[in-house]
């Protein structure tokens, strides 16, 4: 089941994310306190919850970013999926979930910044004309809705990237 993280989960949010990415490739180690910082600062656009028999399986959110100065668009970060589950569909099915829900706030385009091969499965690529300053191009990806912004990305202050 997926369903919107309530009052109680923060937690166990917490622990699910540093858990799947103390063995994640690129991982900074920060992305539960991000999470916690977005929650804080009332920059969560969503933050979802793949729920098992045994609790929060996996966990997903988003927040507001800028592209070359236009507002409107979403980063979807982090994703994260309990260890013990991964490549069982939870990952899939969190980024489908959030993507619909997205398309229903009419957001201009979204970002993740990851795998190109695993996020070119749900139609994200890396676009020339969206860029991080200190992020790799090739990770860059982004999926457009309506906007046809271009230029440098600014992500919310919790992931202080400024
Ligand atoms: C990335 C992650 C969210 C995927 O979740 P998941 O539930 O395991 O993914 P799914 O089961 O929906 O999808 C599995 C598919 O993705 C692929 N995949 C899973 N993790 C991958 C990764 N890190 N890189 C590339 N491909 C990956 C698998 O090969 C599998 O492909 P297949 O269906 O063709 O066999 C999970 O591995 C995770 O939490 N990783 C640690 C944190 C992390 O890296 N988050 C993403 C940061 S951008």
């Amino acid at each position: 089941m997926i369903r919107p993280e309530g009052p109680q989960d923060a937690p166990a949010i917490a622990t699910l994310i540093t858990e799947a990415f103390l063995t994640a490739a690129h991982a900074d180690g920060n992305e539960a306190e991000i999470v916690a910082r977005l929650r804080a600062e009332g920059g969560l656009l969503l933050s979802l919850v793949s729920e098992g028999p045994n609790g929060i399986q996996g966990h997903i959110a988003a927040s507001p970013c800028s592209v070359g100065g236009q507002t409107g668009w979403a980063c979807i970060a982090p994703l994260a999926v309990d260890p013990a589950q991964q490549r069982s569909g939870i990952g899939t099915a969190l980024i489908g979930a959030a993507l619909a829900q997205l398309s229903r706030l009419s957001v201009g385009g979204v970002v993740i910044v990851g795998d190109p091969v695993y996020y070119g499965r749900f139609g994200f690529a890396a676009d020339p004309a969206i860029f991080a300053p200190d992020i790799p191009p090739d990770y860059v990806l982004t999926r457009r809705c309506a906007s046809t912004a271009a230029g440098a990305l600014r992500f919310h202050a919790a992931f202080g990237l400024d």
